[in-house]
């Protein structure tokens, strides 16, 4: 049978660049998407010069004629589709609701939350169609914990864990589940660290910086490679939860 072909989101750098590599270490063929296509080709040689097998499809995943290019493009380099991983996402508007900009809100949302519709919905065919089709999105702790400063990210996270609850629900072939992949050293934290002060509480802002500076955030490549896993594993009887990369059920299933 051919090797399985899986589409990740935000893989241009930080978490999804590792999933990506792990996918491709693992025996996936994966198709990256990002805006910036220069770090998505960077990411491919990277997966090629492992032996491995890329496609890329460079846009706004919140468009609707990226994400139905993004299956396409998938399907015709690998011909079939596995899983989706929706790991893109923003942070801004890093600022408190009452002074937070309505378009800078609405944008994280259409990114965070109507990306992964989008994404999702053009792949349903293909992924009812898989042995086993999986879509995994890349949620957070704060779709269950309030951040002052945060709150179009809270909501856009807490709006992906009831979107894959419900697609749990509809599609019962289909394996949905939201990950909390922990915090993680990346370009996210390290603008939370550069602008969080304006609009979070002194406190809260300094356990971030406080985290970083005793080098307790995760390297991507330990969230990356528990996600890979769940994306070629995931059995179909967690569909529907929100569960987090360390989880002893996800190490149990790494251990496979
Ligand atoms: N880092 C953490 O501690 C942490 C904690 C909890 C959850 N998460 C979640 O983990 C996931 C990955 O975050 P990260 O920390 O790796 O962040 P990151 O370093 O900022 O990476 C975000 C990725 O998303 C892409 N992206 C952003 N907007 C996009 C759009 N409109 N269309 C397509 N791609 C887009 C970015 O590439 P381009 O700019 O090239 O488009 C980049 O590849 C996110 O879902 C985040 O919410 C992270």
């Amino acid at each position: 049978m051919s090797q399985p072909s899986i589409i990740v989101t935000g893989a241009s750098r930080g978490l999804g660049r590792a999933i990506a590599l792990e996918l491709a270490r693992m025996g996936a063929a994966v198709t990256l998407n990002a805006r910036s296509q220069d770090a998505l080709a960077r990411v491919r040689e990277e997966i090629e010069a492992m032996g491995g097998r890329a496609e890329l499809l460079a846009g706004d995943v919140s468009q609707p004629d990226v994400a139905e290019r993004l299956i396409a493009a998938a399907v015709l380099a690998f011909g079939r589709l596995d899983a989706v991983i929706n790991n893109a996402a923003i942070l801004d508007p890093l600022a408190r609701i009452a002074d937070s900009d309505p378009f800078e809100w609405q944008r994280n949302l259409q990114i965070n939350v109507v990306g992964p519709y989008l994404v999702t919905q053009a792949a349903l065919p293909h992924l009812r169609r898989a042995p086993q089709g999986r879509v995994i999105n890349v949620s957070s702790g704060a779709a269950v914990r309030a951040t002052a400063g945060w709150s179009a990210y809270c909501s856009s996270k807490a709006a992906l864990n009831m979107f894959t609850a419900v697609l749990a629900e509809e599609e019962p072939e289909v394996m949905a589940l939201t990950v909390r992949p922990g915090m993680v050293d990346t370009a996210m934290q390290a603008e939370l660290r550069a602008q969080g002060d304006r609009a979070m509480k002194p406190e809260v802002y300094r356990r971030f910086i406080d985290h970083h500076q005793r080098g307790e955030l995760l390297p991507p490549e330990l969230p990356g490679h528990a996600l890979a896993a769940l994306a070629l594993k995931a059995p179909l009887s967690w569909s529907g939860r929100f569960i987090s990369w360390n989880d002893p059920k996800v190490e149990a299933l790494l251990r496979k």
